[in-house]
């Protein structure tokens, strides 16, 4: 008589406890859009920090958030201390870890190689041009007057497909979102390199640069968004939110109308059968007045046929060219890739500022030891000037492109290119 109440009420407050966790996780989950970081990784820097508790730390990076440096960096100032007489080349001595690094059933070697020691903090300036690219994202989001496809979506709306461009890297706590000429075979490469997916003679690649640009850009290389679908089923998005609101995310873009530039000389000015096949011959026959263009790239090459800069711009302003397949991902919108109304991104790097951006952003990433930037080519830049690419164009397809990229300047700070959209 008395076990069978009892149960009862045992069975009423174990769901009612229940019911309370579940309410507690989910705040923690919820969609408030802090973006505090959370060290994951079991790698050298971190275990100088003694294990902290979640929610607290969590709060306290809410407060600090315009704030680069977090306790983190106090500490590796610290540690830095000791360090001071070295060179900072790679042969100098690795800080002794002072957690039992053996005991992390995932660490499978230690310790890595530390050569880049920063003793002063990220210039302010640095941290201010972060703050007001981010200010500007979130101002052109709220901004009703601009207005553009998919502004709208929730970010439970957007396709799956969608998301393939959001790389993953569970041991740091970092998602990259990559945009195509770029820097993004870089960026992949650093990727590789801090998520240690890729194995070199059994041991993970340490070098970016040694990471070879086809396995950087093959998509079994990266731990994408789109992927957790087929891993995680019906979870995949919640894991996916529980991702964006705990790691630290990232992004690059330049100019729009010069990564334009640039994707139709990568792609149309070299020999590239991929790209011939798919869109130049297309382009010769619709806007070139060539209905049986060459075969192949080399004996277009060779024929000296190839679409100007003006036929590949009306290509992109044809209605028809998405009505089958959106922009392939050289020329699709930064926007449409990155979805920046829907993530909040912490970082928002520019290829104009290249070299700086990358060593703030990895300092922030706090893996400045574990990985450096490869070197940027110093020739970036298209050889001749934006006008003289837009020469050729007629000032309506100029003005009707500036609108399909207008989104791309707007939310990541372009000036509107007045002197090629003026008559
Ligand atoms: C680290 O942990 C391993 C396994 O738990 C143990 O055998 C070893 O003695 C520990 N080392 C130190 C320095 O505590
Ligand atoms: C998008 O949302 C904003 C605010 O929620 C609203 O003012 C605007 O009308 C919406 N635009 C469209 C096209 O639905
Ligand atoms: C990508 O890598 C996988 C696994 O290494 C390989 O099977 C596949 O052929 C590669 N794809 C391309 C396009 O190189
Ligand atoms: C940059 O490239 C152009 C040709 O693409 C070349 O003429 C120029 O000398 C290069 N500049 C530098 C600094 O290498």
């Amino acid at each position: 008589m008395g076990t069978p109440r009892l149960f009862q009420i045992f069975l009423v407050l174990g769901s009612a406890f229940m019911v309370l966790l579940i309410i507690i996780y989910w705040d923690d989950v919820g969609t408030s859009h802090s973006y505090g970081h959370t060290p994951f990784s079991p790698g050298p820097k971190t275990p100088h920090t003694p294990p902290q508790p979640q929610r607290p730390q969590q709060r306290h990076q809410r407060h600090q958030t315009s704030r680069t440096p977090s306790f983190l960096s106090d500490i590796d100032a610290f540690v830095n201390q000791f360090l001071e007489l070295g060179t900072g080349e790679p042969t100098d001595p690795v800080p002794v870890d002072a957690t039992n690094q053996s005991e992390r059933a995932e660490e499978r070697y230690v310790p890595r190689r530390e050569w880049k020691i920063h003793l002063t903090p990220v210039a302010a300036e640095l941290q201010q041009r972060q703050e007001q690219r981010r200010r500007l994202l979130q101002e052109m989001c709220a901004e009703d007057s601009m207005w553009f496809p998919g502004k709208n979506t929730s970010f439970d709306d957007i396709a799956n497909k969608a998301l393939d461009h959001l790389i993953v890297d569970d041991r740091h706590g970092i998602i990259y979102c990559y945009v195509p000429k770029v820097a993004c075979t870089h960026w992949k490469q650093v990727m590789i390199i801090l998520s240690e997916s890729m194995l070199q003679d059994g041991v993970p690649y340490t070098n970016p640069q040694a990471v070879p640009r086809n396995m950087a850009h093959n998509s079994s290389s990266h731990l994408t968004f789109n992927k957790f679908w087929h891993r995680y089923g019906k979870f995949s998005h919640h894991l996916m939110k529980v991702k964006l609101k705990k790691y630290t995310k990232f992004l690059f873009v330049r100019d729009p109308f010069v990564r334009l530039i640039s994707a139709f000389r990568n792609k149309f000015l070299q020999t590239n059968d991929n790209f011939y096949n798919r869109f130049a011959q297309f382009m010769l026959r619709r806007y070139g007045n060539q209905p049986t263009p060459p075969a192949s790239a080399s004996e277009a090459f060779a024929a000296g046929i190839y679409p100007t800069f003006s036929q590949f711009v009306q290509y992109l302003l044809d209605p028809q060219t998405e009505k089958t397949d959106p922009f392939n991902e050289h020329w699709r919108q930064a926007y449409r890739l990155c979805h920046p109304c829907q993530i909040q991104y912490d970082f928002v790097g520019h290829l104009e500022t290249l070299d700086e951006d990358a060593e703030h952003l990895l300092r922030q990433l706090k893996v400045d030891n574990i990985v450096e930037f490869p070197a940027s080519p110093r020739n970036l830049s298209a050889s001749h000037s934006v006008a003289d690419w837009f020469s050729s164009v007629p000032l309506d397809a100029r003005r009707r492109l500036y609108k399909l990229y207008e989104p791309d300047f707007r939310l990541f700070g372009y000036e509107r290119p007045d002197a090629i959209l003026e008559e």
